[in-house]
Formats: structure tokens, C-alpha cells, sequence
């Protein structure tokens, strides 16, 4: 295939090496002549492992040229892939300049070519950048619509610098955003050896990821480190005890707890967070982000407040409120929570769950019922029917498997607001809302 690389930085020069290495017919396009000379004598614009061997072998072959020309360049490739900056501005904004520029210099280029070009953003973008600002300049400067004479996809780059070369043939993924499936074909054909999940999804979902990966590991760091720091005042090994905890590969390195829904709750997380972080501040150990837990997760007990009040439901029905089902624990179970304050502000509730029942419940939860909150046995009803039948909105507070087809038992002008997503449907149905989907 004959492509063309817009931007010879960390990820155009490694893009230009690795394509090259494939058998493509590469033409690498920057601005700075200082690297389409470099690219152009077979000698690398960056210093990484691996790369200047690739570049020189396909200078000497002939697949490798470069050019500060973006129009020779798109007539001379079937495929653009787009590696420019996108830098933080003072105030950590977004910079979209370079972006701006060569989408501008492409538009113009791909104006008068009258094949159909394919266009791939691989810089990091924010989601919408692509909707509102890459598409529109290509299409205003061009004159052709995306999608019908240029496909327009997004491509994040996942690759790390130092083992940039060894993480583009092993990707942990490849992720392609695209306006209308099938759009990317010829972007997914350049990565069809590779040994990784092909994951083509919406061009906002896939600016997202890559956002989503860099501050996950950003986290992780942070996380890492908070740990450490707390562990060394005790005199304990912070590097052993991440070994063993990345050891747990069930619940602690997996997709377990990683998906978006409501508040955490329980008798363990809240009452083991604050401990390790009142022990902390009794150290004078700073850990904000663990210090951010409890607050967060209160954060998100108020947006769903919050989306309720907005709903103007007045009656509410709630189905399962255990802090997770198949267990009659109600202990700092957040659902039980947004049920108080809902009572606090005057709705009229009625909930279920078919494992917390009065009648049946012994020891410790029993107690908790009729002494801490005699108020929630009092609206608690038996069956799925006496919500469906007496709720303005119904509430999804567990994920047992009972509350999947919700959507069927409820009239058009019921709605269901979903905490866990249960009951997600295929396709969007006006009467229902999620938290975080
Ligand atoms: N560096 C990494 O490890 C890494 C990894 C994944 C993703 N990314 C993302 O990829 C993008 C590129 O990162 P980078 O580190 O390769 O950037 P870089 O700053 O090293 O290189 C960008 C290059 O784009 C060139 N450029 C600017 N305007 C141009 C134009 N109109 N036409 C052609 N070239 C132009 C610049 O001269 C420069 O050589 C960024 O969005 C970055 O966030 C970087």
C-alpha cells in the first residue's frame, strides 16, 4: 500500500519504520526539513531503539521518502496517516493548531484528487475533536463530504517511548473509530497481521479510550506510589506489597470494579478506606488521591439524587437495595442511602429485593432493619408487580438477574434510571437512562 505519514515525531518516525518493515511504500511529510533530510539520508528523527535500522533498510530498499510537501504527498498515497502534536496550552487546555494546520493542507490536497483518500488521525484527541474540528476543516477546505468522498477514521497509538517499535507490532489493542462501519477498511487491512484484538467502534468512543488508558495509568502511579509511601513509615516493603498485590489477577489487575454504575458500598470499602487514610494523616503522610475515594463515591450518590429530582417522578420505585445482589447486606449500602434522603425530600418509594426480607432475615441485618432503619422495612414491598404497578420511575439498585427485562413490564411513560446496567438495551429507548452510559 502506498502511505503517507504526517508528522515525523515519536509516533510518525516509528509509524514510517514499522509500515516500511511491512512492505508499504512510505512517504513521511513534516514541516521541519531538518527531519525530511534526516528521513531522506536513512537516518532516524528520534532516538529510540530499534527505529534506525528500520528507517535505513527502508531508505536503501527505496519504500522510504520524505517531503515537507503535504500535496505530493497525498497524491502519491492512497492512505494519510496524521501523527502531528496535540500540546497542553498554559492553562491545560487542548492545543488543536497543528491538527487545524494539516487538516487544512490536506483538505487542500485531496481537493482536485479525484480518487476517493482515506484520512487517519492517530494524534490524541479529545472526543469531539474529530466532529468538530477535523471533519469540518477537511470538508470546508476540500469541498467533499467525509464519508462519501474521504473516509475519516481515528486510530490512537498505544505505543510507549523506548519500546515504541517492540509495542507497535505488539499492540495490547488496535482501536478504530470510524463515522460509518466499514469506513476503515483499508486503515484495518495495514494491521491484519498483528496478533491483537481489532476493536472498530464510533470516533468519539475511540478519542476516549485513549484518554481513558493514559490517566488509568496515571492512576496506577499515583496509586503506586501513595501505597509505597504509607508502607515505608511503617517500616514495611512498598515494593513487596504491590508485588503481592499484583499477584491478584481475579480482583485487583482485572476488569473487576472497572465498570461505570453507581456508588461503591459494603461493610469492607468504606470502613478499610478510612482507616488507611486517617492512619496517613496520623503520619502526616500526604495521600490525596486516596484522601479523593470517599468523596467521590459521595459525588455520585448526589448525581443520581440529582438526575431523580430532574426526572420530575414523584413516585419512586426501587428495585434491589442489598449493596450488591444475592446478599441480604444492607451496611453502607448506598442504594439504602439514596433511599433516605429520597424519603428525606418527600417521595413517595416503594422498593424490593428479594433477598432482604424481614421475615427471613436473622442476626446482624436483622437488627440493622427494625433498629437502624425501621423506615426502609416499612416501604419495602414483595414482588417486581407492586413497583412496576405504583412507580413514576423505577430504580435499578443491584444487578440481580431478575431486573434484566424491566424494559418489558413498563409502560412508554415509565422510566427507568439503571445504576448497575442490567437492563441496558441493544439500542437507545427514550424511557431509559443509565449513570455513566
Ligand atoms: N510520544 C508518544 O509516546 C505518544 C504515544 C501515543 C500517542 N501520542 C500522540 O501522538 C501525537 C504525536 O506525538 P509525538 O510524540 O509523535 O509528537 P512530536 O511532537 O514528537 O512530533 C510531532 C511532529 O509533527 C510535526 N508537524 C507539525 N505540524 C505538521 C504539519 N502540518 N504537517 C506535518 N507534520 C507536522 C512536527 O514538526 C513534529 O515533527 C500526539 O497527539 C501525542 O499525544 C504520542
Amino acid at each position: 500500500m502506498k502511505i503517507s505519514v504526517f508528522g515525523l515525531g515519536y509516533v510518525g518516525a516509528v509509524s514510517v519504520g514499522c509500515l516500511s518493515d511491512d512492505g508499504h511504500t512510505v512517504i513521511g511529510v513534516d514541516p521541519n526539513n531538518t527531519k525530511v533530510d534526516m528521513l531522506n539520508r536513512g537516518q532516524s528523527p528520534i532516538v529510540e531503539d530499534a527505529i534506525g535500522s528500520l528507517l535505513k533498510a527502508g531508505r536503501q530498499e527505496g519504500r522510504i521518502s520524505a517531503t515537507d510537501n503535504a500535496q505530493l504527498a497525498v497524491d502519491r498515497s492512497d492512505i494519510s496517516l496524521v501523527c502531528v502534536g496535540t500540546p497542553s496550552r498554559s492553562n491545560g487546555s487542548l492545543d488543536l493548531k497543528y491538527v487545524e494546520a494539516v487538516c487544512t493542507e490536506i483538505g487542500t490536497a485531496i481537493k482536485d484528487k479525484p480518487a476517493r483518500h482515506n484520512i487517519v488521525m492517530r494524534s490524541t484527541m479529545l472526543p469531539g475533536s474529530m466532529r468538530e474540528t477535523v471533519i469540518p476543516v477537511l470538508e470546508a477546505v476540500s469541498g467533499k463530504s467525509a464519508g462519501r468522498d474521504f473516509s475519516i477514521s481515528n486510530n490512537p497509538e498505544f505505543l510507549r517511548e523506548g519500546t515504541a517499535v517492540f509495542d507497535y507490532r505488539n499492540p495490547p489493542k488496535t482501536v478504530i473509530g470510524e463515522i460509518q462501519p466499514g469506513d476503515a477498511d483499508m486503515l484495518a487491512s495495514i494491521y491484519a497481521h498483528l496478533d491483537a484484538p481489532m476493536i472498530r467502534t464510533s470516533i468519539e468512543t475511540a478519542e476516549m479510550v485513549k484518554y481513558v488508558d493514559n490517566v488509568w495509568h496515571a492512576l496506577k502511579v499515583g496509586f503506586a506510589n501513595e501505597i509505597g509511601n504509607i508502607a515505608k513509615q511503617l517500616g514495611i516493603d512498598g515494593q513487596e506489597v504491590m508485588e503481592i498485590f499484583c499477584k491478584d489477577e481475579k480482583l485487583n489487575l482485572s476488569s473487576y470494579y472497572l465498570r461505570p454504575g453507581f456508588a461503591f458500598g459494603g461493610s469492607c470499602l468504606p470502613k478499610d478506606l478510612r482507616a488507611l487514610t486517617y492512619k496517613a494523616a496520623r503520619m502526616d503522610i500526604d495521600v490525596p488521591i486516596l484522601n479523593s475515594i470517599l468523596p467521590s463515591n459521595v459525588g455520585q450518590i448526589e448525581r443520581v439524587l440529582d438526575t431523580i429530582q430532574r426526572s420530575g417522578a414523584r413516585k419512586i420505585g426501587v428495585l434491589g437495595f442489598s449493596f450488591k445482589s444475592g446478599t441480604d447486606d444492607l451496611r453502607e449500602s448506598p442504594v439504602v442511602e439514596l433511599i433516605e434522603r429520597l424519603m428525606g425530600k418527600g417521595f413517595e418509594l416503594l422498593i424490593y429485593d428479594q433477598y432482604v426480607n424481614v421475615a427471613k432475615l436473622i442476626g446482624a441485618n436483622r437488627d440493622y432493619i427494625l433498629n437502624a432503619i425501621p423506615h426502609i422495612s416499612r416501604i419495602m414491598v414483595d414482588d417486581v408487580a407492586a413497583i412496576t404497578d405504583n412507580s413514576e420511575l423505577i430504580v435499578i439498585g443491584n444487578g440481580s438477574a431478575e431486573f434484566a427485562d424491566i424494559l418489558e413490564k413498563v409502560t412508554a411513560t415509565q422510566q427507568v434510571l439503571d445504576l448497575v446496567g442490567v437492563a441496558k438495551p441493544a439500542q437507545a429507548v427514550a424511557n431509559y437512562n443509565g449513570v455513566g452510559w
